[in-house]
């Protein structure tokens, strides 16, 4: 599906009835991630995933250097389908994307779902390399920066047993021009530090990680979950940093659990 607002072509899905869920994608990749959601959960919710600015099916809006231009775009898409408040669901960049939503738009979150994703900004030697990965995928393209995110993404037994979801994921990333992959690195670089918000918190929250994550390891969801109040962790055994496609059963009953627990 595709929407056009305020002039830009938006790529959204948007199926099923009942509570929105709205799934927010990862680093560089497409709406397409949460397809073993969507096949789960379609029946039971309101399940809308959206390409953030640049990626699959939406326009590019090249000068954006923040994220809460991400943040802003869903809230225009949900304006747009007429849907007050939902539950967001966001991994990694998704959910530093959902960071600056609570921030800015906290009346319109019911729940929120964090997963494989950091409240801190980004180290200098972080930007540092957001920098040289800018310099990879304008000299040498996305298949460059396949090489280099997909030993990031997915755990070594993925990456050794599971040629189908490497190539997914492969493709998912070369779909992605090297113009949005610059603005989504200015952008993660640019973003402030959320451990303050944490506190500050107050919607349902599920926190879900991979054991095996090397790109937001294990630790860190644990320090969001002792400074959200109320919150839960879940750690999926066998999944890497893109938890929902490695391990999609265990990820959506984690879910499903959070949903049916709040009652959402
Ligand atoms: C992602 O999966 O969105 C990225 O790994 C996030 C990041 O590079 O910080």
């Amino acid at each position: 599906m595709k929407a056009v607002i305020k002039g830009l072509t938006v790529g959204y899905t948007d199926q099923g009835k009942g509570t929105p869920l709205v799934f927010v994608h990862a680093f560089p990749l497409s709406k397409a991630m949460w397809q073993p959601q969507v096949d789960a959960l379609k029946d039971t919710y309101r399940l809308i995933t959206i390409d953030l600015p640049g990626h699959g099916e939406s326009d590019i809006v090249l000068w954006n250097d923040t994220l809460d231009g991400y943040a802003k775009s869903i809230i225009c898409l949900l304006d747009h389908l007429g849907i007050a408040q939902a539950v967001f669901v966001g991994l990694s960049m998704g959910g530093y994307t959902l960071f600056s939503l609570y921030r800015n738009y906290p009346d319109r979150i019911q729940g929120m779902v964090l997963a494989n994703t950091r409240a801190q900004a980004d180290s200098e030697e972080g930007k540092a390399g957001r920098r040289s990965m800018a310099e990879v995928a304008f000299k040498e393209e996305s298949s460059a920066i396949a090489d280099l995110m997909l030993p990031k993404l997915l755990a070594p037994s993925t990456l050794d047993h599971h040629s189908e979801i490497v190539e997914q994921v492969r493709q998912m990333i070369l779909q992605t021009s090297t113009a949005t992959i610059v603005v989504d690195l200015v952008a993660m670089a640019a973003r402030p530090d959320s451990t303050d918000l944490l506190p500050t918190i107050t919607c349902p929250t599920l926190i879900i990680v991979g054991e095996n994550d090397v790109a937001t390891p294990v630790a860190e969801s644990h320090s969001m979950a002792e400074r959200i109040a109320g919150s839960t962790l879940v750690t999926i055994p066998g999944a890497g940093h893109l938890s929902n496609v490695e391990q999609p059963a265990a990820f959506n009953e984690a879910l499903q659990s959070f949903l049916t627990t709040h009652r959402l």
